[in-house]
């Protein structure tokens, strides 16, 4: 072809990327490989196909793990992470600088290998992918380095087990591994089955950095080797991120055992565009949003809300971009949208849209590639908010559409999915966008932005996108316990017993306290309170799931509390401190009674302090600005998580009560106080001090009655946004389990005590359990 051909045309070349180097590291393990265990790899058995998804041509063959493979990990992990710990935060620093040296050597290698195993554009892994795993190390570097100093009250969780996706398959590693080591932690890690070569290829390069042998572990295989890992009990933490199906069961699994856990699962993100966005910068957005390796990516931004004035303006220059998107060969540089991962993802795909009936599809005419599994760039629009492409995470290059009128119901409509990972808002308007950011419900917001990620920037999710952030301070958090844990086992403390001979006659019932007035339990049951010395006291009332019911729907009626300032919140919890101190002498009596104890007087002490200290904190637990290289702010903000349902302690009626209410309504958050079972009457007496203390009806109620039951219904309700227990009894199987129908968060104490007159009594630890992370990226500046 003549140059003047060329002119005429404007076709693209081919531009491919060499791929021998990742051949021949291929061919170097005569493409069979086996699992990474103490430094070395194991035999390969158990052999499965490694696909290019862009030619369906095998890449290389990988071993599936057994139960034994999985206990040699876990045990090679176990007995080289003493050692790892012991080198100390400058000896691990080294040594993941190292790491992040050596994937930037090899960074090609590892951006062909990539792509090769995954289909995505060769430009996608070697600008994004590759860099920030380089990154992520590069941080952690540091962390380890700092963490002696910063850190000192935490100390690593011990082995971690890491279960990752397809989509970004080194990148997620990265996210997982850095952290972990940086604290001294080692790791048993499982990539996806489609994606187990970089992992390998990882592995391998990571001796050269003089990672001793044991820390990192790599075992390859399907969700047969990740359930193997989930159900060791010899594993201290599981960090996932796959689909929320998985999530669910691993939740479900890790239900009671003590195992720490972080889900980063799905998301339908809201990609919200006002009439007054530069739209030609929207339509860049979308592509990146969605189009981004194929749309395989849990925060794409993958429903289009647009304001209805431009929506049609919007639908024909979305159009006209993606008439320009080039599919095809993943290998070439000047390709926009590659293959998806496997048949089986292109088959969910195709299924998913032929079953949809209604809107309008646009598809790009463009020639797909014979072989491989190719889909193309797919726009539906004219949906109706509860169509199922509206609501499920397609996981592919199909973007849908719809519009809005208003802010408000644009905020309505972003939130209206199971999911809560991410959200872009796009208007040349910032102070709309930071207005509706708080609205959102999502762990990550883009304002003129999209897929924007860093290793100083935390990333997560809440509602069904699952719990627990990655990157950060907050993400390395993660991977730690606090460094003096005296635990002892608690015993059930039992109520007192006595006769009722005679009780009726005295009509003492307590009533429960729901929307701000005292009402009487749905059951029509109460039980009777004695005293340590067997007096009876008063009844009360056994609340049962209509009354939880009732207290969640007063809870939503108060939502505004969640938008009150800290100032007016710390003002209500003073005013509680001193109402309770007017009636200190009272309160210790009865608590010396109920309890048998002489200490009521420090109880009510105690509890008056600790308002104080959750009043100060009220307008003092900042969120902060993360330092990442973009020119912009990304604002780390600490909301309110919502709802949350609290078992309380037994064996303080009232300083463990205040202790976990107190730091929740501080944050913005709506209680459901089941009282101490042991002692109920205490808590019966506090609501009048909240009637007199100005706390906003339905922000506060409580509940008498047996943890047992309550704490099920508590756990299972799909409006409750996180559940804590610190019952005598160990709550925490029923709770964790039941937590999993909608991947509340849930904060329990596995049967043991706590020092609630200490220092375990309060601080970060409570406020980190009752505030949302949410991550806001705000480029600025004009051209
Ligand atoms: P998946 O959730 O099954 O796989 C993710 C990882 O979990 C893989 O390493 C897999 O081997 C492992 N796994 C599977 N079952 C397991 C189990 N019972 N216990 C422990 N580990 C297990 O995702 P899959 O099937 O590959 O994709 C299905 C759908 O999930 C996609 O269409 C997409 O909607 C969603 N997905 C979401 C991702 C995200 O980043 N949010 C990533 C991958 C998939």
């Amino acid at each position: 072809m003549s140059i003047s051909q060329i002119f005429e045309t404007m076709d693209y070349g081919k531009a491919p990327e060499a791929s021998e180097e990742a051949f021949k590291w291929i061919a170097s393990h005569n493409s069979e490989f086996g699992h990474f265990i103490g430094g070395k790899f194991t035999k390969p058995g158990n052999l499965f196909s490694s696909i290019n998804p862009a030619t369906m041509r095998e890449l290389a063959k990988v071993s599936q793990a057994t139960e034994k493979i999985v206990s040699m990990a876990i045990k090679s992990a176990r007995l080289a992470q003493p050692g790892w710990e012991a080198i100390g935060g400058h000896g691990r620093a080294k040594i993941l600088y190292a790491i992040a040296r050596i994937l930037q050597k090899q960074s090609r290698l590892f951006a062909t290998l990539e792509t090769l195993d995954n289909g995505k554009p060769i430009r996608e892994s070697r600008d994004i992918d590759i860099p920030l795993a380089q990154r992520h190390f590069y941080y952690h570097a540091g962390m380890a380095q700092l963490i002696g100093k910063t850190l000192r009250d935490r100390k690593p969780l011990g082995v971690c087990g890491q279960i990752i996706p397809w989509n970004f398959p080194l990148l997620m590693l990265a996210w997982k591994v850095a952290p972990a080591l940086a604290m001294g932690n080692t790791v048993v890690l499982k990539p996806a089955e489609y994606t187990s070569l970089t992992a390998l290829l990882f592995a391998e390069l990571c001796q050269n950095a003089g990672l001793p042998d044991g820390v990192v572990n790599i075992v390859t295989g399907d969700g047969r080797a990740g359930e193997l890992i989930v159900s060791e009990p010899n594993i201290n933490k599981i960090a996932f991120t796959g689909s929320t199906e998985v999530g669910r069961k691993i939740r479900e699994a890790t239900a009671g055992t003590g195992k720490s856990l972080t889900l980063e699962l799905g998301g339908k993100s809201p990609f919200i565009v006002f009439d007054d966005a530069d739209l030609d910068s929207a339509v860049e957005g979308i592509v990146d949003a969605i189009w981004l390796n194929q749309g395989q990516v849990c925060c794409a931004g993958s429903r289009l809300l647009m304001q209805e004035g431009i929506a049609e303006r919007l639908i024909g220059k979305i159009k006209n971009r993606m008439k320009k998107l080039r599919v095809g060969n993943p290998m070439d540089k000047s390709i926009d949208i590659g293959a998806v991962i496997d048949p089986v993802q292109k088959t969910r795909i195709t299924n998913l849209l032929s079953e949809n009936q209604t809107g309008q599809m646009f598809q790009i005419e463009e020639d797909l590639p014979e072989k491989g599994c190719y889909f193309p760039p797919t726009l539906i629009t004219g949906l109706e908010t509860a169509d199922t492409l509206m609501q499920e995470e397609i996981f592919g290059p199909v973007l849908v559409a719809t519009t809005f009128r208003t802010s408000e119901e644009a905020a309505k409509l972003a939130n209206d999915t199971r999911y809560g990972l991410a959200a872009s808002v796009w208007s040349e308007n910032v102070n709309l966008c930071l207005g509706l950011t708080p609205k959102l419900k999502a762990g990550v917001v883009w304002v003129n932005g999209t897929n924007m990620f860093d290793a100083s920037a935390s990333f997560g999710g809440m509602r069904e996108s699952g719990f627990g952030r990655e990157g950060g301070w907050e993400g390395l958090t993660a991977y730690t316990k606090p460094r003096d844990t005296k635990l002892k086992k608690s015993v059930p403390i039992q109520p007192n017993y006595g006769s009722i001979r005679g009780a009726y006659s005295l009509d003492r019932t307590a009533k429960l306290y729901v929307g701000g007035k005292q009402v009487r339990p749905d059951s029509g049951y109460s039980s009777p309170v004695f005293d340590a010395k067997s007096q009876f006291l008063s009844h009360v009332p056994l609340a049962n799931r209509k009354d939880i019911r009732n207290a969640v729907e007063a809870a939503d009626k108060a939502a505004s509390w969640s938008e009150t300032n800290g100032h007016l919140r710390a003002q209500i919890l003073y005013y509680m401190a001193e109402n309770i101190s007017a009636r200190s002498e009272e309160l210790a009596k009865l608590i010396n009674k109920l309890t048998g104890r002489r200490n009521g007087q420090k109880e009510v002490e105690a509890s008056i302090d600790r308002l104080f200290t959750y009043a100060a904190w009220a307008d003092k637990f900042d969120g902060d600005i993360r330092n990442v290289p973009i020119r912009g702010l990304a604002l780390k903000l600490n909301e309110p998580v919502g709802k949350i349902g609290v078992i309380c302690p037994d064996d303080w009626p009232l300083l463990g009560l205040i202790s976990t209410l107190a730091p929740g309504l501080s944050m913005g958050n709506r209680m459901i106080m089941v009282a101490s079972e042991a002692y109920p009457l205490v808590a019966t007496e506090f609501y009048q001090i909240l009637d007199t203390s100005d706390v906003p009806k339905g922000v506060v109620s409580i509940l008498t009655g047996t943890h047992q039951d309550l704490c099920d219904t508590l756990a299972r309700h799909m409006n409750i946004d996180a559940i804590w227990s610190f019952s005598s009894k160990d709550l925490s199987k029923t709770i964790e389990q039941g937590a999993s129908l909608n991947l509340k968060r849930s904060w329990v104490n596995y049967g043991y005590d706590r020092d609630w007159l200490g220092e375990a009594g309060e601080g970060k630890e409570f406020l980190d359990a009752a505030t949302e992370i949410k991550t806001v990226w705000i480029p600025f500046g004009e051209g």
